[in-house]
């Protein structure tokens, strides 16, 4: 009898088991963050960098103090950054100005990508590949929304 009960409750178990396991199947278009099936091939749609003159480009806003900020123009034609050529460097490493912003003109990096000795700043090495940190923009849409805002 003992042994009976024990049986029925183990298949109710897993009959029950199996209805909640229904319940709770996920769809194969709501699996990860693409919102088509895993099934098909997705072509999200392409979109391209702004071609912005650095002259207008003005800056854009901070959403928190010390976030690298975000590059206001163009990118692409000054990509990419090797071991012989940085063309960011040609604009932007101006120690003798750092602190010193001009609207219109490049903004000096700041002594924070710089190794000091005496007096001589030199660009330190871990700040060389600028796109590690600093972002060229798009007007794609986001992929997935969010609810973010500056800190500032
Ligand atoms: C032809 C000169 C030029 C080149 C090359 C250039 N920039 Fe700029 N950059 C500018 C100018 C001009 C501004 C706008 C400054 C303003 O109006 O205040 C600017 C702004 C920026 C800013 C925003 C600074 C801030 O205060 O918010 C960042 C970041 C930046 N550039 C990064 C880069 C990176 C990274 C590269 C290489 C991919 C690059 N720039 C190449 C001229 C240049
Ligand atoms: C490891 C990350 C990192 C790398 C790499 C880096 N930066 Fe920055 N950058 C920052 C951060 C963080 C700030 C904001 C804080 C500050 O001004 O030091 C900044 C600020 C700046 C500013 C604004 C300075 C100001 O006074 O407002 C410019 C311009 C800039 N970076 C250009 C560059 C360029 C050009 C390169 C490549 C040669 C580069 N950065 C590489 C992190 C980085």
């Amino acid at each position: 009898m003992k042994q009976k009960l024990l049986l029925l409750a183990t298949l109710s178990t897993f009959a029950l088991g199996s209805a909640a396991l229904g319940d709770l199947a996920i769809l194969d278009d709501s699996l990860g963050l693409s919102p088509v099936s895993v099934f098909d091939v997705p072509a999200p749609e392409a979109f391209e960098y702004l071609d912005t003159d650095p002259k207008v480009a003005g800056v854009l806003p901070r959403a928190w103090e010390d976030l690298p900020p975000q590059i206001p123009h163009r990118a692409e034609r000054y990509l990419p950054i090797n071991a012989r050529v940085n063309k960011c460097l040609e604009c932007h490493d101006e120690p003798d100005k750092i602190g010193k912003k001009v609207s219109g003109k490049p903004t000096p990096m700041s002594e924070a990508h710089y190794v000091r000795d005496g007096r001589e700043l030199t660009l330190a090495n871990n700040k060389y590949v600028c796109t590690l940190c600093h972002a060229p923009q798009t007007e794609a849409a986001v992929l997935v929304g969010n609810t973010f805002q500056g800190a500032r």
